[in-house]
């Protein structure tokens, strides 16, 4: 069971005496699709906890609405809302064992003891936690302990899982190993997921669909490969996967015989990735050709990353290792993998 979730127009203002107001958030429209990992992504402080604490009905919001379905649950009590939420910090009870805490909100909401067990230990057989029924929090690592906090949401059978970065606590290579756990355990149990995250790698591996949020609003909502191709902003370019910017097309080392150096108030965006050295690369029609001076070279194992001054820009290439350069250096980049924004405002320009 799964239910679409849709938030309408959210605005949250935190008022205290004595202080000014604070706009956390300022008009929120998103929609996750039921039985799909919708992730909301964006910089420390941009309201993601926020938004999602509203939508678990923990927070109250100043304006707009909450939609379960077609089902309007703004004014619905949390633990009517047929959801679970996964708390950054884990939120156990330091007292319980593994199985108390996981039992917990069941026999809150009045499920038989026996009934409790089986859904506990099917929950746990899920997370390969059934070991671990009778220990307490304190006796279990990072991970044990993220996994408990994921058990005890998915025992509800909610329709609908929150989580508040689920994996920032966790080191690096077991971040990695849940990432693809969480997908298998969303695809198995069919629940709608919505997972906040500030990490661009964990949203774009996790997600059918990404809200990109920045200063309370949403700035760009689409599938991984939509917000990573089609970046709406200049923002966005550079939040997922670091696109390089050149905020002033004229004066950054672009060749004038490009069709580019024409375009006045225009930032250039190119991945780094997707720059060539002249040297290894055909000319084809519409190419950029940017020439300057290498100012900085990092091996990164089999590539490497080229920082390239010219004019007022410094473009990063990222090319393989092999490849032999000199200290000046013309970098391409084909039509198709130059995205352009106007330079007052981000928002992209298609031509
Ligand atoms: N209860 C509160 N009172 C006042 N300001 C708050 C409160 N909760 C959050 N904020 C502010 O709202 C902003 C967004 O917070 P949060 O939703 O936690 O962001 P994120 O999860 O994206 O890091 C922050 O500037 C934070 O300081
Ligand atoms: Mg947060």
């Amino acid at each position: 069971m799964s239910t679409a979730v849709e938030t309408r127009e959210i605005v949250k203002t935190f008022r205290e005496r004595g202080s000014a107001d604070v706009n956390v958030l300022r008009g929120v429209s998103m929609h996750a699709k039921a039985g799909s990992i919708t992730s909301i992504l964006g910089e420390s402080g941009c309201g993601k906890t926020t938004l999602l604490r509203i939508i678990a009905g923990l927070e109250t919001a100043t304006s707009g609405a909450v939609f379960a379905g077609d089902r309007d649950i703004t004014a619905v009590h949390p633990s009517r809302r047929q959801l679970a939420m996964v708390f950054q910090n884990y939120g156990l009870y330091p007292a319980k064992t593994v199985a108390g805490n996981i039992e917990f909100p069941l026999k809150m909401s009045g499920v038989p003891r026996a009934e409790r067990r089986a859904r506990a230990l099917a929950a746990a057989e899920v997370l390969h936690i059934e070991h671990l029924l009778d220990r307490l929090p304190a006796q279990l690592s990072g991970g044990q302990r993220q996994r408990v906090g994921i058990c005890r949401a998915i025992a509800r059978e909610p329709e609908i899982i929150l989580m508040d970065e689920p994996l920032s606590s966790l080191d690096a290579q077991l971040r990695i190993e849940m990432r693809s756990e969480l997908v298998a355990l969303q695809r198995r149990i069919g629940s709608t997921m919505i997972t906040v995250t500030h990490d661009q790698t964990e949203a774009m591996t996790m997600s059918d669909s990404i809200v990109v949020m920045r200063g309370g609003q949403v700035e760009q909502v689409g599938s991984p490969s939509e917000v990573f191709e089609r970046p709406q902003t200049a923002y966005v370019a550079s939040f997922l996967g670091n696109m390089n910017l050149a905020a002033d097309a004229a004066n950054s080392g672009v060749e004038a015989a490009s069709m580019f150096s024409h375009h006045a108030h225009t930032t250039l965006g190119v991945r780094p990735e997707q720059f060539m050295l002249a040297e290894y690369a055909a000319p084809e029609a519409g190419d950029l050709r940017v020439s300057g001076r290498v100012v900085r070279d990092e091996l990164l194992g089999t590539d490497r990353v080229l920082h390239v001054e010219a004019g007022a820009a410094v473009w990063r290439a990222r090319i393989p290792a092999a490849a032999s350069f000199g200290e000046r250096c013309t970098l391409v980049a084909r039509r198709a993998h130059v995205h352009e924004f106007a330079s007052e405002g981000g928002v992209r320009i298609d031509r």
